[in-house]
């Protein structure tokens, strides 16, 4: 089995978690992507969805699914999306897509945050996968020479920018011991718009994906 069908397999079992009639936030990804596909066949059964990104808001209207603006909508019960990687209290790196921060707008209002992922995701230490981090245009040397100093080496997503206007630094080099003292540390640079660390708001489950079938992991103390 490779790594997309691991991810489709993940995507379909997170139709189990949707709640009838409510409002289903949807991520970004070739993981997302499957499952929106899912979630088209279960779309008479949901009010909507909001949605991460152009694209998956595109993918969506072509199923038919309505999707609304975060601000008309009071509850998101269930926020279904992708990851890069996960460490096993659920913490997350997230943004190689680049929609990093409408997804973290969205998890932090979900009730539940349900992770879908193949099994290669799954990490002990998170940093392999370089950080994403978005930043306004103008700030982005200024940002990079901070990371720096934090032991990071920044690289510019050249060609790339956010459904927000803006751009990308993706962080090499980093052993993630304490993923929400870092995620803090750079909210605080100015110009960082948001970063892929997704620490404070962890994962609820992640539905991992593999070769003996999906796996519901929950976050361990
Ligand atoms: C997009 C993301 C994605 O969830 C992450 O990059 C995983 O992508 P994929 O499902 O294609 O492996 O954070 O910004």
């Amino acid at each position: 089995m490779n790594a997309d069908e691991m991810k489709k397999q993940a995507a379909w079992a997170a139709l189990e978690y949707i709640t009838t009639d409510g409002v289903v936030g949807v991520g970004t990804g070739s993981t997302v992507n499957h499952f929106i596909d899912a979630l088209a066949t279960i779309k008479h059964r949901i009010e909507g969805a909001v949605s991460s990104s152009h694209a998956s808001t595109q993918r969506l209207k072509d199923y038919g699914i309505e999707v609304f603006d975060l601000n008309q909508v009071n509850e998101v019960a269930v926020y279904v999306d992708g990851a890069d990687e996960s460490n096993h209290a659920l913490q997350l790196i997230k943004g190689g897509g680049g929609a990093l921060t409408r997804e973290k707008i969205i998890a932090a209002v979900a009730d539940k945050f349900v992770c879908i992922a193949d099994s290669s995701k799954l990490v002990d230490v998170l940093g392999k996968f370089p950080l994403p981090v978005e930043v306004i245009p103008m700030s982005r040397s200024y940002v990079a020479r901070e990371i720096v100093k934090l032991g990071g080496q920044p690289v510019y997503r050249e060609g790339v920018i956010t459904d927000n206007g803006n751009v990308i630094l993706d962080v090499h080099g980093l052993d993630i011991m304490e993923p929400i003292k870092l995620e803090k540390t750079l909210n605080d640079i100015v110009g960082v718009v948001t970063n892929g660390l997704f620490a404070m708001r962890p994962a609820d489950v992640l539905l991992l994906g593999s070769e003996n079938g999906t796996q519901t992991v929950l976050a361990s103390k």
